[in-house]
């Protein structure tokens, strides 16, 4: 059977769903049960999000849990994350919990320069090309200004524009590096906008000018914001690091062990700072940003010194403890889905409406948090212990456990470890006796 389709996309909803039926759900009455139970009966509602993408058929849900109790440089929050992960949310409440006494999360934005690059060739004669770039360089500024007079009035705009020789790495090559400070917008769309301008610009005043070729060959931002860097921090005295103080210098000098295990063995580096980014892609998922650019961002940035390693450090100095984070961070609160996802405007709701500096020293806070939830548990109990207790919902669900099923196996497991089959032993066991 043919498989393949042209025009799909103009199909309406329920003709594409029988579509895929036929050719890849062999017409089943369950498969058509899931998409549809899934579609919100609210009609506006639904077509909002049918609208956000092309070919839409359903929803897929996320858990929008919240983590309290984070106190950020002296502000309480209730932090909004979206995530199927069992023990993420558990683990940043517990975290924020145990810093909330011990004075919270402190933080800083260091900077905040977006950059966009347009990328093109040109076979003439370098140093032409450089002194050309002076005489028009303001040109740039003036053909932009329709697209920038908005965000300048608003103190943001164009930095800079830079002409970079590339022609080391590949024959020919050059950029225009331009740098941008877009405020509460994370900005792509005006970042590129303008960089389509500058092609523009470039390319006409070439013709007009310059010997050689130039060939625009793209324009578009870089999702590497090295200049754009937050910074969270916790610190205390090491003897208020644990309840019970005999194992506070055991426990501290093991958990700098590995952040410093972290920073030189990129094995372990990746899985670190994954954990890391269980906190910061739920949180910037949930306030409705782009958790690629931002995670691509962000592991460049670990690998910024020519090795993987981790985002996070930490030190004892004078008895204090201290264990802090620093990332790029591109975010924005105005524009894209802010007000368009009504669970996005709900999310910035519950953080008070944040500029995009806020969200960017909360996003760090829950990185760090996750990272300080997964070490104290790696370093002490093992992760087995909480992931499974999570875990163990999932697994009733799974075997469609009733409630008074629940009940019991959950009270069982307080004092037994949580296994797969152990668990499903237990249920077994308890429906035998129910018979
Ligand atoms: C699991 O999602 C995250 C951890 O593996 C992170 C870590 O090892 O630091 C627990």
């Amino acid at each position: 059977m043919d498989k393949s389709i042209s025009g799909f996309s103009k199909l309406l909803k329920s003709e594409k769903i029988d579509w895929l039926m036929q050719h890849y759900l062999s017409n089943s009455k369950s498969a058509k049960r899931t998409i549809t139970q899934y579609w919100n009966t609210d009609k506006k509602l639904q077509q909002l999000h049918d609208e956000f993408i092309e070919n839409t058929i359903t929803n897929y849900y996320l858990p929008l849990g919240v983590a309290p109790n984070f106190l950020i440089n002296n502000k309480l929050y209730a932090i909004p994350m979206a995530i199927e992960e069992s023990s993420v949310v558990a683990a940043a409440s517990k975290a924020a919990k145990f810093w909330l006494s011990r004075g919270g999360f402190k933080t800083e934005v260091i900077s905040t320069t977006k950059i966009g690059q347009v990328h093109f060739s040109y076979n003439g004669a370098a140093e032409d090309l450089k002194i050309y770039f002076k005489t028009i360089k303001s040109k740039f500024f003036e053909d932009a200004k329709p697209l920038t007079k908005n965000m300048e009035k608003r103190g943001g705009g164009i930095l800079d524009i830079e002409l970079r020789d590339k022609t080391e790495a590949i024959d020919g090559y050059y950029q225009l590096h331009a740098t941008f400070e877009t405020l509460d917008a994370m900005g792509a769309n005006f970042i590129n906008s303008c960089l389509e301008q500058f092609a523009k610009t470039l390319k006409r005043e070439a013709e007009n000018a310059l010997e050689g070729n130039l060939t625009i060959i793209m324009s578009i931002l870089s999702n590497y914001v090295p200049d754009c860097i937050v910074r969270a921090e916790v610190s205390c005295k090491v003897d208020q690091l644990v309840e019970s103080n005999s194992n506070a210098e055991e426990f501290a000098k093991k958990f700098i062990q590995a952040v410093a295990i972290a920073e030189v063995e990129p094995y372990r580096a990746v899985t670190h700072n994954k954990g890391i980014m269980n906190g910061i892609d739920a949180v910037v998922l949930a306030t409705g940003n782009d958790f690629r650019a931002v995670e691509a961002g962000i592991h460049a940035y670990a690998s910024k010194d020519g090795r993987y390693s981790s985002l996070t450090h930490a030190s004892i100095e004078n008895g204090v403890f201290k264990f802090w984070i620093e990332i790029p961070l591109a975010l924005g609160t105005v524009g894209g889905l802010t007000k368009l996802h009504p669970l996005v405007s709900l999310a910035l709701d519950l953080l008070g409406k944040p500029n995009s500096k806020e969200l960017m020293q909360i996003v760090a806070v829950a990185g760090l948090a996750q990272n300080f939830a997964a070490l104290k548990s790696l370093t002490t109990t093992g992760i087995q212990e909480g992931h499974m207790k999570m875990h163990l919902m999932n697994i009733l669900n799974q075997f469609n456990a009733s409630e008074n099923e629940k009940k019991q196996i959950i009270s069982h497991f307080k004092t037994h470890i949580v296994t797969h089959s152990a668990v499903v032993e237990k249920l077994e066991t308890l429906r035998v006796v129910s018979n």
